[in-house]
C-alpha cells in the first residue's frame, strides 16, 4: 500500500492518494486545484489513475477533480445523491471499489452536505477490518463539518458522526480539512484516531440536543467565494479564478482610523446580513464574503476600499482577494467591527434586531501567519 496527504496551506484542506503497489492503481480523493502535485507523484512512483473522488460537492475551495479525471480519461466519483451538472461514477453506500488488493469501501455520511461520503480504507493482506477512513467535512479532529452553510443537516451529521464512532478504535481518521471554516473548532492537526475523537471531541461527548443546538445557534461566516466556488464545484460556471491563490500582504489600518478616510473610500462589510444588521458602520456597504466573487461588479475600481468584518481575518482574506483580482486601492481593517465599537465608535443598525447575534469567526493559520 502506498498513501500520502496533501495539506493545502491557504484553505485549510486535505487530500489524499491512495496506491496499491501490487498493481500500481491509485485514487486521488478530494483533489485541490493544483494537480501537478499529483501529477508529479503519480509519475514519479509509475502509479496510473483509476478513480478521482470528491467527498462532496465543496463550497470553499475549487476541486481540481474534473481536470485530473480529464487527463486520466476516468470519471469523476462522487455520491449518487450529488447535484451536479456533469456525467459523473455515481457511488452507492457500500459499495467497494477494489484497487489493488486494497478495497474502498463508500460509506455515506450526510450533515455538511447531503451527499458527503467516507471511505473506509481496507488492505486484506495485513488484516480483514479497515486500519483507515478518509471522512470528508463529517468526523474532523476535534470537530464535526458544519451542517450550517446550506443544504447540510444537523440531525444527519449527528448520525453520520455516531456511525464513524462505531469503527473500531484503532481506525485511523483522515478529514478533509485540518483548517479553515468548514468547522468551528478544528485542533489542526492533520489526523486522529476514531477511539481519541470518541473519547476527547467535544462535540461528541455532547447529547443528541446538545449538538444540535450547538450545530445550528450561531451565525455562519459562509467561506470566502463560496456562491461562485459552489457554482463551479457543481459544473455550472468556470469558477477557477474566484480560489485565493496567495496569502499575499494588504495595507492594513486600526480600525479607528476609518474617522479619517478619504471621503472617496467605501467601506466595506463582508459580514453575513445579519450581522450586519445587528451593527455596522453607517454608510458602509453590506457584501458578505461569500458573495464577494458573484457581486464584484458592485465595487468601484477607482476609489480606495476599506474592508472590514468582525474581527479583521475574513476581511483580511477578502482584501487578498480583491487585490489577486486587480484592485489597486484595498486596506484591510485590524480588529474589525469589535475593535470599532471597543473604541468606542457608533454602529448603526439595519432594523430592529433582537439579541446581537453570536458570531463564529473561525481563527485558523496560513502561509500568511495567523489570523485574528
Ligand atoms: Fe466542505
Amino acid at each position: 500500500m502506498y498513501f500520502k496527504q496533501f495539506l493545502d496551506e491557504l484553505c485549510g484542506c486535505a487530500s489524499y492518494l491512495v496506491a496499491s503497489r501490487q498493481s500500481r492503481e491509485a485514487a486521488i480523493i478530494d483533489p485541490a486545484l493544483g494537480i501537478d502535485q499529483y501529477e508529479t507523484l503519480l509519475a514519479d512512483r509509475g502509479f496510473s489513475l483509476r478513480y478521482v473522488i470528491d467527498t462532496h460537492v465543496h463550497a470553499d475551495h475549487v476541486s481540481g477533480a474534473r481536470a485530473l479525471a480529464a487527463r486520466w480519461q476516468v470519471p469523476v466519483a462522487l455520491h449518487e445523491s450529488a447535484a451536479v451538472a456533469y456525467p459523473f461514477r455515481g457511488l452507492r453506500d457500500g459499495e467497494e471499489l477494489p484497487l489493488g488488493q486494497l478495497r474502498l469501501r463508500v460509506v455515506h455520511t450526510p450533515g455538511h452536505r447531503p451527499e458527503l461520503i467516507s471511505l473506509l480504507v481496507t488492505n486484506p493482506p495485513r488484516g480483514p477490518e479497515p486500519s483507515m477512513v478518509l471522512t470528508g467535512d463529517s468526523l474532523l479532529v476535534g470537530d464535526v463539518g458544519r451542517p450550517d452553510f446550506g443544504g447540510g443537516d444537523a440531525a444527519a451529521q449527528y448520525e453520520s458522526m455516531r456511525r464513524l464512532l462505531g469503527l473500531p478504535d484503532w481506525v485511523a481518521v483522515f478529514p478533509g480539512h485540518f483548517e479553515g471554516p468548514c468547522g468551528k473548532g478544528m485542533c489542526g492537526r492533520p489526523s486522529t484516531t476514531v477511539g481519541f475523537e470518541r473519547r476527547y471531541n467535544p462535540v461528541v461527548q455532547l447529547d443528541r440536543d446538545r449538538f444540535l443546538r450547538e450545530m445550528t445557534e450561531s451565525t455562519p461566516a459562509r467561506p470566502l467565494n463560496m456562491t461562485t466556488i459552489e457554482a463551479g464545484n457543481r459544473g455550472l460556471i468556470d469558477a477557477a479564478w474566484a480560489m485565493l491563490r496567495t496569502a499575499s500582504p494588504v495595507d492594513e489600518v486600526a480600525a479607528d482610523a476609518l474617522d479619517h478616510r478619504p471621503a472617496a473610500a467605501l467601506v466595506l462589510d463582508v459580514r453575513e446580513p445579519s450581522e450586519y444588521a445587528a451593527g455596522h458602520i453607517a454608510g458602509s456597504l453590506s457584501l458578505p464574503q461569500a458573495d464577494l466573487a458573484a457581486r464584484l461588479d458592485e465595487l468601484p475600481r477607482d476609489r480606495p476600499i476599506y474592508v472590514i468584518c468582525h474581527s479583521g481575518s475574513r476581511s483580511l482574506r477578502a482584501a487578498q482577494f480583491l487585490k489577486q483580482v486587480g484592485y489597486g486601492q484595498v486596506v484591510n481593517v485590524r480588529g474589525g467591527i469589535k475593535a470599532w465599537r471597543e473604541a468606542g465608535r457608533r454602529l448603526a443598525q439595519a432594523a430592529p434586531v433582537g439579541d446581537a447575534p453570536r458570531v463564529v469567526d473561525t481563527e485558523w493559520t496560513h502561509a500568511g501567519g495567523r489570523l485574528t
